[in-house]
């Protein structure tokens, strides 16, 4: 797997690109490029919703918004698919045919590489799956591209676009995506689950919600910041915050009591699991 490098590549400010698809994703993808300093007038959005189509106008006025095919779609050097994975089959069927000699970047979770290149009729394709916090810039997207047919340079613009909403990670089979999925992909709400317990746990100990919802989202980025900007093992950050006989040894014995960190192994590799069939599906 590699990681982004620090800087990741930038994206050319001619390249041309095309969303199918203007929902959430699609906008967080639009906010980062625009904060990355990309002009959106090179920038197509095809979104069939009046309401949504007109949203975008608002918000993003040099972008170019069509509510079907247009033949404009062919200009584009890259291609974003940003609809729900059961809505793909539909649309790829609708723009295909504008969209043949590009690169397609899928943001789709689950809709296999090999159902990318059959129903867009191309081997040109590249699979991400990106996370939630990308809609404030700071997501993390596994990316995955067969380089027998997806060549480097490709494969950097692909980068460059996935990394205006945060980090990306490239892997290396198809099959890592289902693991990034159960990682990433799902893992804000393992993190959202960990706040809701801490926050119950800070009222039976007297402090308000609010309280403890602050207490435990400023615990969760002090501590993964401090994890990200050191070289340490994750247990010997652990150890260095487990004096024997104190505070943390008692919540840690606990834990380790109710096998906490086997459950949530366990709950991961459910995961994953779900990942694969809903690809086979
Ligand atoms: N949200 C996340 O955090 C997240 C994370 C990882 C991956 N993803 C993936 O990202 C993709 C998009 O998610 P999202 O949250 O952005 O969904 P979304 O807000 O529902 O956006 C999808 C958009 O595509 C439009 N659309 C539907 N059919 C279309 C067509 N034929 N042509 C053009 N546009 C069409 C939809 O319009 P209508 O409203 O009319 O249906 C909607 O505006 C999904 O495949 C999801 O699996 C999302």
């Amino acid at each position: 797997m590699t990681h982004t490098q620090s800087p990741p590549p930038s994206l050319d400010p001619r390249t041309e690109i095309a969303f199918i698809g203007g929902g959430n994703m699609a906008r967080a993808l639009l906010s980062g490029l625009i904060t990355q300093g990309h002009a959106t007038d090179g920038v197509q959005v095809v979104e069939p919703l009046a309401e949504t189509a007109h949203a975008l106008r608002a918000d993003f006025p040099d972008l170019t918004v069509h509510e079907g095919a247009s033949t404009h779609l062919s200009r584009a050097d890259v291609v974003v698919w940003a609809v729900k994975p059961q809505q793909f089959v539909h649309a790829s069927a609708l723009y295909r045919d504008w969209t043949a000699q590009t690169l397609h970047v899928s943001i789709m979770a689950g809709v296999r590489n090999a159902t990318l290149q059959t129903l867009l009729r191309t081997d040109q394709t590249v699979r991400t799956m990106p996370n939630t916090p990308a809609l404030i810039g700071l997501g993390i997207t596994g990316l995955y591209a067969d380089t027998s047919h997806v060549h480097t340079s490709q494969r950097h613009l692909t980068e460059a676009l996935l990394s205006s909403t945060g980090q990306t990670l490239w892997v290396d089979t198809e099959d890592d995506l289902d693991a990034v999925t159960a990682l990433s992909g799902s893992g804000p709400a393992y993190v959202f689950y960990f706040l809701e317990a801490m926050q119950k746990a800070a009222a039976q100990m007297g402090l308000t919600a609010q309280q403890g919802r602050v207490l435990g989202q400023a615990t969760f980025i002090g501590a993964a910041s401090l994890a990200a900007n050191s070289s340490d093992d994750l247990a010997v950050l652990r150890d260095r915050v487990t004096s024997k006989g104190g505070t943390t040894a008692a919540a840690l014995n606990c834990l380790q009591d109710h096998a906490v960190g086997d459950s949530f192994v366990q709950a991961m590799l459910a995961a994953q699991a779900r990942a694969k069939e809903l690809g086979r599906a």
